[in-house]
């Protein structure tokens, strides 16, 4: 590896087995062709490109390092460099028994009850988007209508200003894209989060509002005020998990419904058969599952037979399990109608996602609004798609062709 804090040049990869890199240029496009390609031949793949980290590829071994958290812990959920300084985000960078109190503490604020009453404002908040693109052919549709819509959810939850949005995105582009493999962008973006939430939790501890953001301000676990540091962490994490891991789903999702006309019409007939819609989404979810986590071995143990160390790292590759044919019939299929579908894009065990409720429901409102406008979008294979790499995989941009329909 290079300098302590400077990036890192590595060459592209030619042996996913032994080499793999999530950020390689091949992985934002062709993970699902990758991971398949690597479970042809074992269920976990190594690297030394992060000090020496794995890749399990099938559903037992992603299942089983999830659930172990003696062996496996979660102050690590990135694979990075080894020698990066990670900085607390509870509850996803907690451990047991820490763990508990923190998820206990947000909870309420992700249930049903509190996510249900969101919708009406999400829709109009699309239609909003999709008003704005009155007139236009050719339109980038991640820029254009998908990546303001987590954002608008998470601001709307939080209490985070929306205007800050382009801030919000490029902290997550730098955090995902670059931050992996140079030490100095990860403590760089860490720092400016830091400043940011300080001053928004100085504001809500002096006049605390109805968000999240108050309630964190405020927070105390058993009785016990929790530290900044980690009021701080919930923030960041609330604005790191809450935008482009929705951004990509519905993305992908869009991008998928495009090069499947047949399957697009379906759904645009089905309009409000919402068994259709739910198999259709949650099979959104397991095809395009965005996000893939990371921890670091704690204890030496093995995984499908695999040795792994104290102190290597290792992903959790929740996308790369929905993709195990010994978990899922068909599971090259994407099948709108696919009716048992127990896909791990939320996670496993005690860190499963928090957001679930609301990723749901900006997925299926974001679909419905978007092809009840344009039935016929088509992507514009003049301009490429492109893909972000790593823990958070889905098109960044989506160059479509639109024909507007007089509603
Ligand atoms: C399609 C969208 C999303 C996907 C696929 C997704 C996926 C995941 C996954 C795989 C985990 C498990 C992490 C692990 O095992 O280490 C997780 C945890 C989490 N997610 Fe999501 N997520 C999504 C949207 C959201 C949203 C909108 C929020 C809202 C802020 C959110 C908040 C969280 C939180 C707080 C955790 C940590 C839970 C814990 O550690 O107990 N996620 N998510």
């Amino acid at each position: 590896m290079g300098e302590a804090t400077g990036a890192t040049e590595l060459p592209p990869v030619t042996d996913w087995v032994n080499d793999w890199d999530w950020l390689d240029d091949g992985w934002g496009e062709h993970a699902i062709e990758i991971w398949n390609d690597v479970r042809d031949q074992c269920p976990m793949a190594t690297t030394e490109r992060y000090g020496r980290a794995h890749m399990p590829v099938t559903m037992d071994a992603v299942t089983e390092i999830a659930h172990d958290t003696e062996h496996f812990s979660s102050v690590f959920v990135s694979v990075a460099r080894p020698d990066a300084v990670r900085r607390p985000a509870p509850p996803i960078t907690s451990d047991p028994p820490d763990h508990h109190g923190h998820r206990r503490l947000l909870l309420p604020a992700f249930s049903p009850k509190a996510i249900a009453p969101m919708e009406d404002d999400l829709r109009r908040f699309c239609r909003s988007l999709i008003a704005g693109l009155e007139g236009e052919t050719h339109v980038d549709l991640s820029e254009r209508y998908v990546q303001h819509i987590p954002v608008h959810g998470i601001c709307q939850l939080l209490g985070v200003p929306e205007s800050d949005a382009d801030m919000f995105r490029d902290w997550i582009f730098r955090n995902f894209q670059l931050a992996p493999r140079d030490n100095a962008v990860r403590e760089q973006v860490a720092d400016e989060m830091a400043a940011y939430n300080d001053r928004l939790l100085d504001q809500r501890e002096a006049e605390p509002r109805d968000d999240l953001l108050s309630l964190i301000a405020h927070a105390e676990i058993d009785g016990e005020p929790v530290s900044r540091e980690l009021k701080r962490g919930y923030v960041s994490l609330m604005i790191i998990a809450g935008i482009d891991t929705t951004w990509s789903a519905i993305g992908s999702g869009l991008w998928h419904f495009a090069r499947h006309p047949a399957q697009r019409a379906a759904l645009v007939a089905a309009d409000d058969d919402v068994l259709l819609w739910t198999t259709a989404t949650e099979e959104v979810l397991r095809y395009y599952a965005p996000v893939t986590m990371g921890r670091k071995v704690i204890a030496d143990t093995e995984v499908a037979g695999c040795p792994v160390r104290e102190g290597e790292q290792t992903l959790v590759t929740f996308p790369a399990a929905n993709h195990d044919p010994a978990a899922f019939e068909d599971a090259h299929e994407f099948r709108i109608d696919r009716a048992r579908n127990r896909h791990v894009a939320f996670g496993l065990g005690i860190h499963r996602c928090l957001g679930s409720n609301l990723a749901r429901l900006e997925l299926t409102v974001a679909l419905q609004e978007w092809l009840r406008a344009f039935p016929d979008y088509e992507l514009d294979h003049d301009r490429p798609t492109t893909w972000a790499n790593g823990q958070v995989r889905g098109p960044r941009s989506l160059p479509v062709l639109l024909r507007h329909t007089v509603l």
